[in-house]
């Protein structure tokens, strides 16, 4: 086991532990952003930036700083180690940068992308972006492309973080999906323009921290904030059956994966459900999901339990009549 304090809290994890999963450990203010990071999938980490803390302490042994910040999803813990998140001026300062080389070639857009409202780099955008861009050079452009037949790839809001080509080649037993070129030429992929026709690609979606890869049964037909997550499921062959259906009324009008606190999927879930079941007697709906109260998606969503009218006839027609 090793002892770790960050931000002044300590805990004990066990060895080989990350920095940033001894975080999450802890919760609340102290988890660095993490936007290429997924806990579930092998390799990812190391290419976004965002989760960089200051070490002010290595070990007990060695008990000098770490010269330069460190990825903390990536770091694995020492004992005695002393980490600074949100405690490091330096940390903020680094971030500031890392949000606005993010945004170097990504558009703003979010007025009309759909990820507005559950996207990890207009959240970290709003906790430390700044007001203006010292940069004066066009972004890049690239033409919209479409990966099979129910996700649309919009490569100018891509960052590159590779969860999309993890889950594409994790999930399935071929490689289908990659980032071709090098440099600032680099995108995102199919292999001579593949297009991707397997039972689980649509969770790249649920995975890709930006709004570069979106759903096409759900572009432009709602906000996420107007639509009321709620916990369904329904037997499945193939996945788990358990997702989040977003509600608007009694109409399902997109279902994902359920994410845990961490923005990250609790179950991988396969196409048929995400895409091609949207009636609402397809579900069975459990209640409604937590969401954080800072989150835009908060507004207006109560979490007492709401039965969909649709359900209940047939369960009133079974009364008997005296209880009518
Ligand atoms: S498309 Fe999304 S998930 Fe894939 S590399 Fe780009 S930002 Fe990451
Ligand atoms: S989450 Fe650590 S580098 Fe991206």
């Amino acid at each position: 086991m090793a002892k770790i304090t960050i931000d002044n809290i300590t805990i004990d994890v066990p060895d080989g532990t990350t920095i940033l999963q001894a975080a999450r450990k802890i919760g609340g203010k102290v988890v660095p952003p993490a936007m290429c990071y997924y806990s579930k999938l092998k390799g990812s980490g190391g290419k976004c930036r965002t989760c960089l803390v200051k070490v002010a302490q290595s070990c007990t042994k060695d008990p000098r700083p770490m010269p330069k910040l460190v990825a903390s999803c990536s770091t694995p813990v020492q004992d005695g180690m002393v980490v600074q998140n949100l405690t490091s001026p330096e940390v903020i300062d680094a971030r500031k940068g890392i949000v606005e080389f993010l945004l170097l070639n990504h558009p703003l857009d979010c007025p009309v992308c759909d990820q507005a409202g559950e996207c990890d780099l207009q959240d970290l955008s709003f906790g430390f972006g700044m007001e203006e861009t010292a940069t004066v050079e066009e972004r890049r452009e690239f033409p919209m492309t479409d990966i099979g037949e129910y996700i649309k790839l919009h490569i100018n809001r891509c960052i590159l973080c590779y969860r999309c080509v993890y889950t594409a080649s994790q999930l399935t037993d071929q490689r289908l999906l990659g980032v071709l070129y090098r440099g600032d030429v680099s995108e995102i992929g199919t292999f001579i323009k593949n297009s991707i026709a397997n039972d689980f690609s649509g969770n790249m979606i649920d995975v890709c921290p930006v709004g570069a890869l979106t759903d096409k049964t759900f572009r432009f037909k709602s906000r996420v904030w107007f639509l009321k997550p709620m916990n369904a499921h329904r037997e499945c062959a193939r996945c788990s059956g358990k997702v989040a259906a977003w509600m608007s009324g009694n109409e399902i009008y997109r279902i994902t994966g359920r994410k845990d606190e961490f923005g990250e999927l609790e179950e991988f879930i396969c196409n048929e459900c995400r895409f091609e079941k949207k009636d609402l007697y397809d579900w069975i709906i459990e209640g409604p999901r937590h969401i954080k109260k800072k989150s835009v998606i908060s507004a207006n969503h109560y979490e007492k339990m709401e039965k969909p009218s649709v359900i209940s006839p047939i369960e009133e027609k079974m009364l008997p009549p005296d209880q009518l």
